[in-house]
């Protein structure tokens, strides 16, 4: 495990090589984060969007960081490209996406690494291709193949792995989404179950992958301070808010069968409650965390229609391949309830959305507030609110902690103050991995924590059947606001967090 671990001693972000790393799976030496073993990765959507923007430039990254020293990379999709033709792609991907250095110092050799075979080529072409990156790699050199297709490819991808007789000395890495509900991701994963054990699938969820997320863990329980109030009797409500200034245009046909619930929700945010929620696991290896999490989606309470407000920018219904009376909805705010004894009676407010006023990723805790008499009037007691502690996930990582405290000079006039931490300040910025550099450095050291579990995801699934079943009406929000009005009405008589009231202090 790359993340949590590197936050001991005291550090935010990924321990380079040599310093003391991270507790990893049992006979992984916690003093080294060893390079990877020879791997053979075959990456099937090998010219589409995720491919070219995130996952080659995250192996040249790992190539340079010295995380991947001996790799070949089989790229597969429908193009008929040839090896020099997928190349010139791949480098002009790594030239927009990749980190400069990685690309002047490493192109020349990385590239050498890359072939590519057509799908239409058959299962016999595959094969040969992998056999001949093996050979090239000498000894028995793991695989991994990365399923970065359309969800619709994904059986013809497992039959061509299968067929090409792949499946030996290979971990399968899959892109949501996991199904569109229940039954279709029951089907998914017997598919997936079919040819690999679970142990060998490593379902991605990239908001794990970021430092922030691993962040919660670490700041929960390697501080004695923050666990005992970490529950119903002292915490009044959480947020997760996760809103985004982007729209859909680009990929319409995909969003418009799919919708920001399935998008979002049932992915992301559902995974970072968890992170928030679970019980302390027993250790910080896969199999404990990943159980921690499914016991928090076994006490979620299903997900009632009237629980949930859905939005739609407008403009959206006049997007091509969006039908022009399209209940998609592009936003949608929900309550949520855990029934445990930790969390009882807590709502968890769940908020994203499309063509938002701000983008942002927050995590908002808002503690129960104290009894007030014993302040004067006009003391400003209580005026801002509870204490709020916010983990900001987004990439510059951070966290805030607001209370109320005296302002300096004669009586007592409170004011909402904030202590402030950014990942910027521990001089370990750089070495941060990007999300899906970190996860797919996981998937091929095998370690499953940040990864999905089909168990939790057929959970999600369940939960949310009621509201699948029956999803109340779209209601319209202009473009660059924080949605319908209607989800004040869901928190009231809390409010939304966001926007802020304070700006987080810079970095001088
Ligand atoms: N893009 C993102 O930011 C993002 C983020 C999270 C998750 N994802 C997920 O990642 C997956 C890929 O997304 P994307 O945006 O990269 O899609 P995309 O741009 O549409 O690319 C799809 C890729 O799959 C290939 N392909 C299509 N059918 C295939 C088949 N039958 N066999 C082999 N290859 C096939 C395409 O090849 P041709 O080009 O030859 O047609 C192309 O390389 C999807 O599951 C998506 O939900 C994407």
């Amino acid at each position: 495990m790359t993340g949590v671990g590197a936050l001991q001693p005291d550090v935010a972000g990924f321990a380079p090589i040599g310093q003391p790393g991270p507790p990893g799976p049992p006979g992984r030496d916690p003093l080294r984060v060893a390079p990877l073993a020879p791997h053979v990765i075959v990456l099937f959507g090998a010219t589409g969007d995720l491919a070219r923007r995130k996952l080659l430039p995250g192996f040249l990254h790992l190539h340079h960081a010295g995380l991947l020293p001996h790799c070949r990379i089989v790229g597969v999709s429908l193009d008929d490209l040839d090896d020099a033709g997928y190349r010139q792609l791949a480098y002009e991907a790594c030239t927009r996406f990749a980190r400069p250095e990685a690309l002047q110092k490493h192109w020349p050799t990385f590239s050498q690494n890359i072939l590519h075979v057509s799908m239409r080529d058959g299962p016999e072409r595959l094969a040969a291709a992998a056999w001949e990156a093996e050979q090239a790699l000498g000894g028995d050199p793991r695989r991994l193949h990365y399923v970065s297709t359309p969800p619709s490819a994904v059986a013809e991808v497992l039959r061509s792995i299968e067929e090409a007789q792949l499946v030996e000395r290979s971990r399968i890495v899959m892109e949501k989404p996991f199904g569109t509900d229940l039954a279709t991701a029951r089907t998914l994963h017997a598919g997936v179950h079919g040819l690999f054990e679970e142990e060998q699938v490593f379902r991605i969820d990239h908001f794990l992958g970021k430092e922030a997320a691993l962040n919660i863990l670490a700041f929960r329980f390697a501080n004695g301070l923050f666990e005992p109030i970490w529950n119903r009797d002292h915490i009044d409500h959480v947020q997760i808010d996760v809103p985004e200034t982007m729209g859909v245009e680009e990929r319409a046909g995909f969003y418009e069968q799919t919708g920001a619930f399935r998008d979002m929700v049932v992915t992301h945010l559902l995974q970072v409650l968890a992170f928030m929620a679970m019980e302390p696991p027993t250790a910080l290896e896969p199999q404990s965390i990943r159980e921690e999490k499914n016991k928090v989606f076994r006490s979620l309470l299903p997900i009632r229609p009237e629980q949930v407000v859905r939005g739609q920018y407008e403009g959206y219904r006049d997007i091509p391949g969006v039908a022009a009376a399209s209940e998609t909805e592009t936003f949608v705010a929900l309550r949520c309830e855990i029934d445990n004894w930790r969390w009882a009676g807590v709502p968890f407010y769940l908020r994203t959305g499309k063509r938002m006023a701000e983008g942002a990723r927050i995590i908002s805790i808002a503690f129960r507030e104290p009894p007030k008499s014993m302040f004067p009037a006009g003391s400003g007691v209580g005026a801002h609110g509870p204490d709020h502690l916010t983990f900001d996930l987004a990439d510059s990582s951070r966290l805030s902690l607001s209370f109320y405290g005296k302002r300096p000079g004669p009586g007592m006039v409170l004011d909402k103050l904030s202590l402030q931490f950014a990942l910027h300040e521990t001089g370990f910025a750089g070495d941060v991995l990007e999300a899906y550099e970190r996860l797919n450095y996981d998937a091929m050291v095998g370690d499953q924590t940040l990864f999905t579990t089909a168990e939790g995801i057929e959970r999600l699934w369940e939960v949310s059947a009621p509201l699948l079943a029956d999803p109340p009406p779209v209601q319209p929000y202009p473009q660059g606001t924080w949605g319908p009005a209607a989800m004040h009405a869901l928190v009231a008589p809390r409010s939304w967090r966001l926007p802020f009231e304070r700006k987080w202090r810079q970095n001088p």
